[in-house]
């Protein structure tokens, strides 16, 4: 699968996609990954990528034509999806991640200042996300948590794929007893004995209700 991120800071994916298991990944060739300069696909001296809005307001719009340029050179076809990230988009989740790794490709547009030509959401996007109820200051944070997620969903990825969503239900390791100081008083935290009882079926029912995502 091969990401490609559209970004007016490409800086910003520096030491994240050269780490740990997207390094490992990119090295074995199960994901590529390509950051692009939307500057690139500007025309002008100054290299404007936003404008004022129509009907007046604070702030700028990143404009329509350099992403639309951006987006065709990096040749989108029938197997790839094209992202745009907003606060207004749909909402990350798992099952989203699962369905967005079933493509060769996908083109990740992240957006700035204080939003996007809505023709680009309009024409450009096949669809819109946003990774949660909060502004961010732009869509790079959000790019990195979707090649996370959907990277994972890949098989060869992780060694072992049902390891994948492990994080899924509640975790715990050794020792089975850890004792703190709290408020002057000692306190054993203890591992729920269900965990070492060694009976695999009461073992996956406890995971079942301590917190399943899928
Ligand atoms: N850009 C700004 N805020 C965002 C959010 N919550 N999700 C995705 N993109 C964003």
């Amino acid at each position: 699968m091969k990401f490609d991120i559209i970004t007016i800071f490409p800086n910003i994916f520096d030491g994240f996609l050269t780490e740990s298991l997207l390094a490992r990944a990119q090295k074995l060739g199960i994901i590529k990954i390509g950051i692009h300069n939307l500057r690139k696909w500007t025309t002008d001296r100054h290299q404007k990528v936003d404008d004022k809005p129509f009907g007046g307001g604070v702030g700028m719009v990143m404009k329509v034509e350099p992403i639309f340029k951006a987006v065709r050179s990096l040749r989108p076809d029938k197997k790839t999806r094209v992202i745009l990230f907003s606060p207004r988009g749909k909402k990350l989740d798992q099952k989203t991640a699962k369905r967005l790794s079933k493509y060769q490709q996908l083109i990740l547009i992240c957006g700035r200042y204080e939003g996007v030509d809505e023709r680009v959401a309009e024409y450009i996007a096949n669809e819109v996300i946003s990774i949660g109820d909060y502004v961010l200051n732009g869509g790079e944070v959000a790019t990195i948590v979707v090649i996370e997620a959907v990277s994972r969903m890949i098989p060869g990825f992780i060694a072992k794929q049902e390891s994948a969503l492990k994080f899924d239900h509640a975790q715990y390791t050794r020792p089975e007893i850890v004792e703190i100081k709290k408020g002057g008083k000692i306190k054993r935290l203890k591992v729920p004995a269900v965990l070492l009882s060694g009976d695999h079926a009461k073992i996956e029912k406890w995971r079942k209700k301590h917190g399943a995502l899928t």
